[in-house]
């Protein structure tokens, strides 16, 4: 999080004080760093700098329009899920020709418009699908460029509901299978093969899983080219880690400079998909305390950000530091372990447990490494507003998404037009 560093005592985003900030977008509120960012990415593109690989962003970890657009200035690629993550790389300018379509369920209309627009390639995840997309190409009279997603079957040692790459999971296409689904793509007319991915999960912190899954992708390449199957691109998916309190796990070139070492000559293009790596520790989410309470022997800090703003620890068990966005004058032992909840009405509200802090009501609080995964997964739960979206860059500060209002709340529902 070095983009965020206490100056005098006061938490600072590049050179603007959050305090400020808070003060004048309210919170709660995201607050990114555009440096930041542009340094993650940037560790991937020059550790890639000397090859012809692709550094494909995978937008679900966080799609507002500037973070797009500032990773597309730079020449980035795009991983993407869904329509409306399509229509958000292109609205803030990336490239069609650098954007690969993961997702195991793509539907026949999202299909055709990222083959109207002429995406680079769809990640394919199952027979079905293949043919779904070989039937949409050809009744538009279009040739698809298709890879398969081949699931490895290695443990990626994260998160049971992060991991990907186990044969329990729904992910891709099991490899003892996928030779098969090769040969049978090749004779298609609508489709032309010229990729293979993976993606194991998400917050890898060691480097084995990776590897593992590269060399097992890399023997059934070999068996493809006896078949006669040419495979360009070789897509390793994101997943790699970061730091959120004591984990220490490869830094994007260590991590490359592997791959590299892995691939050897093969005239393959590499893409990789990062993206909790390149925008986690880009942002945090500022919450104010609304009250101090007490309850047996816990202390509650009920401050105003909650579950449905970021979910992560509910869902995930996730940790997230939370730290003071003034340092308290009073010395650290002062400091009580207290529950930082919100204001929904879920016992899983909270966003940190057991965290030491010195408090009062009004204290404005950081949460960390709240970049990736944070506002893209909140919701309305509770007919609650989701927060506003900042971004700073040097000493100035952007309003890149307004804080919902009541009435975007339920904007598009209506009442029964009869009475009984
Ligand atoms: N490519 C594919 C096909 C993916 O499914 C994902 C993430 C990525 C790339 C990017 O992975 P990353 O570099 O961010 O690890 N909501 C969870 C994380 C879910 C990840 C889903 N897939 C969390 O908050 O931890």
């Amino acid at each position: 999080m070095d983009s965020f560093e206490y100056l005098d005592g006061r938490l600072h985003c590049e050179e603007v004080a959050l305090s400020d900030v808070a003060r004048d977008y309210g919170t709660p509120l995201y607050v990114y760093s555009r440096d930041a960012i542009e340094r993650a990415y940037l560790s991937y593109a020059q550790a890639l700098e000397q090859t012809n690989a692709l550094v494909c962003y995978a937008v679900k970890a966080n799609s507002n329009l500037a973070v797009l657009n500032i990773l597309a200035r730079l020449g980035a690629g795009f991983d993407i899920v869904s329509l409306g993550e399509l229509e958000r790389v292109l609205q803030a300018g990336g490239k069609p020709e650098k954007i690969v379509f993961s997702g195991v369920g793509k539907q026949a209309h999202e299909i055709q418009r990222a083959l109207d627009v002429g995406i680079f390639c769809f990640n394919i995840e199952s027979d079905a699908e293949l043919d779904r997309v070989n039937q949409v190409a050809k009744d538009m009279g279009k040739i698809a460029r298709i890879s398969f997603r081949v699931n490895p079957d290695v443990d990626a040692g994260t998160h049971p509901y992060i991991s990907t790459g186990l044969k329990e999971n729904k992910f891709g296409i099991d490899i003892d299978h996928a030779r098969q689904v090769y040969r049978r793509a090749a004779a298609l007319d609508a489709v032309e093969v010229v990729g293979m991915d993976c993606h194991i999960g998400s917050q890898l912190t060691e480097m084995d899983p990776f590897l593992d899954a590269m060399d097992r992708l890399l023997s059934l390449i070999d068996e493809l080219n006896e078949d006669g199957i040419r495979i360009h691109h070789l897509d390793l998916g994101g997943g790699l880690g970061v730091c959120y309190t004591d984990e220490t796990p490869p830094t994007p070139s260590e991590y490359i400079s592997k791959v590299l070492e892995r691939l050897g000559d093969r005239p393959i293009q590499l893409i990789f998909e990062p993206g909790r790596s390149i925008v986690a520790n880009a942002g945090v989410l500022l919450t104010r305390v609304e009250f101090l309470k007490q309850n047996g022997e816990k202390n509650f800090a009920i401050i105003d950000a909650a579950m449905n703003d970021l979910i992560r620890p509910a869902l995930y068990s996730a940790y997230q530091e939370i730290i003071p966005v003034t340092m308290a004058e009073e010395s650290p032992d002062t400091a009580k372990l207290w529950d930082l909840v919100g204001p929904v009405c879920e016992t899983s509200d909270f966003l940190g447990k057991g965290r030491s802090l010195n408090l009062q009501a009004g204290d404005l609080l950081a949460v960390c490494s709240a970049g990736a995964y944070g506002f893209v997964m909140a919701s309305n739960y509770n007919t609650r507003g989701r927060p506003a979206e900042v971004m700073v860059d040097d000493d100035q500060v952007f309003l890149v998404r307004e804080r919902e209002q009541v009435a975007d709340l339920f904007k598009g529902e209506s009442i029964l037009p009869i009475d009984r």
